[in-house]
């Protein structure tokens, strides 16, 4: 190995919850595509900031509420840097990824997208983003379709674009890493197709954002989501990146307080973005933990990060594929940091529970991907996913688990 190569297991130092027992086992948390675990450092930063430094931001002008905002703007700096978006303005804060797509196909498709318009999904995205879409078809009769994944490993069926890629398509909203499948998508190569189609592009970084280097530049994306717990950040923060010009032209999502420049009692103005997307008193802790969340992980390096990832995902899958009777989902090579599979006759479910009980975290079901998992052809799924913290010594206790499984069923 080289010698830049991190020392993956001194990282798990960071991370108290890791160190425990459960049901007589040490922890296995493969978890990840679920929610991450949190840093010491990012814990102290929210203590730090509950113990020194609360206060509202952007109203105040005494010494708590000025280093809250500060606080908070620097935040936003750092996950315009963290993407390399052109400005901080185009970064608007929100719960996650999911609040970040609902804002898109809310705002900006209430006012851009009309009945005979179409909106391009890929056959294996998330509920939440496919649903903001279903909602805005229904509110304006837009036509919904899907960009087909192959049927050997589950790979996007690039051919297919052109034709589906129509003068009609208004927005293409497309995942980056796939959770259920482990699939990363060439964002980049399908923003190009769509950009010169005249259509907008959304990429769901839900799973990608902290494991992988991400520019938003190079990506040629008009919007891009991110959760900051799937990263290392307290839940109920993540962030929505738009474009400025685009944004400019977004209407407001929530009315309230801080998005306004002027309230009158029958007609209003907006404030500037991002402000104009950011009603009410936010998350502000959340922002500052999501800040130290992006310098713990750059300070490792996104590169060497999902470099780990991708070696732990190819070592947990070709073990797996040695187990006689497992079946797995997404592509043989090239894979991100998750492996879905099932056992035998196994429903997914029970796979997850008695892995529990040997101290091992998966997750089991349709991943919120409903859909796709039709398209599959089953009910569920049981899923490991990786992050830096997890070592091969854990892969190897899996594979341990999934033989006492197969013991248990009589298989
Ligand atoms: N979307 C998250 C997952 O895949 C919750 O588990």
């Amino acid at each position: 190995m080289a010698s830049s190569t991190p020392d993956w297991s001194a990282f798990r130092r960071d991370f108290p919850i890791l160190n425990q027992q459960v049901h007589g086992h040490p922890l296995v948390y493969f978890d990840n595509a679920a929610t991450s675990q949190k840093p010491r450092q990012v814990i102290d930063a929210l203590v730090k900031y509950y113990e020194h430094d609360n206060a509202n931001v952007h109203r105040g002008i005494h010494e708590l509420s000025n280093r809250a905002t500060n606080a908070y703007e620097g935040a936003r700096k750092r996950a315009a840097q963290f993407i390399n978006a052109a400005s901080a303005d185009e970064i608007v804060f929100t719960r996650g990824t999911t609040e970040a797509i609902n804002l898109v196909a809310t705002a900006w498709g209430n006012k851009f997208v009309k009945e005979s318009d179409v909106i391009l999904l890929t056959e294996m995205e998330h509920h939440s983003n496919i649903v903001p879409w279903q909602l805005l078809a229904e509110r304006t009769g837009a036509k919904l379709r899907y960009l087909p994944i192959t049927e050997d490993e589950h790979l996007l069926d690039l051919p297919k674009l052109d034709e589906l890629l129509t003068p009609e398509v208004k927005i293409f909203s497309m995942v980056h890493i796939s959770n259920a499948l482990g699939v990363v998508n060439p964002v980049a190569e399908l923003c190009a197709r769509a950009r010169k189609n005249g259509t907008v592009t959304l990429v769901d970084a839900a799973q990608s954002a902290g494991h992988c280097p991400l520019d938003v530049q190079e990506i040629g994306c008009d919007f891009l989501a991110v959760s900051g717990h799937k990263m290392c950040a307290p839940t109920g923060i993540g962030f929505l990146h738009g474009r400025a010009e685009i944004l400019d032209q977004t209407p407001p999502y929530h009315g309230g307080g801080e998005m306004i420049a002027t309230v009158d009692y029958f007609k209003s103005t907006w404030n500037k973005i991002p402000h104009k997307f950011e009603a009410g008193t936010p998350d502000i802790s959340g922002p500052i933990g999501l800040h130290v969340a992006m310098d713990y992980l750059d300070a490792i390096g996104r590169d060497k990060l999902f470099q780990h990832d991708q070696e732990l995902s190819q070592y947990a899958y070709d073990r797996l594929a040695e187990v006689s009777g497992t079946r797995l989902f997404g592509p043989k090579a090239g894979r991100a940091g998750l492996v879905s599979f099932l056992l035998d006759d196994v429903h997914a479910h029970d796979v997850v529970t008695i892995a529990d009980r040997f101290g091992v975290a998966l997750r089991g079901g349709h991943h919120c991907t409903q859909p796709l998992m039709k398209k599959l052809g089953v009910p569920s799924t049981a899923r490991a996913s990786f992050y830096f913290y997890n070592t091969t010594d854990e892969v190897d206790r899996l594979i341990e688990v999934v033989h006492e499984i197969k013991k248990f069923f009589g298989n």
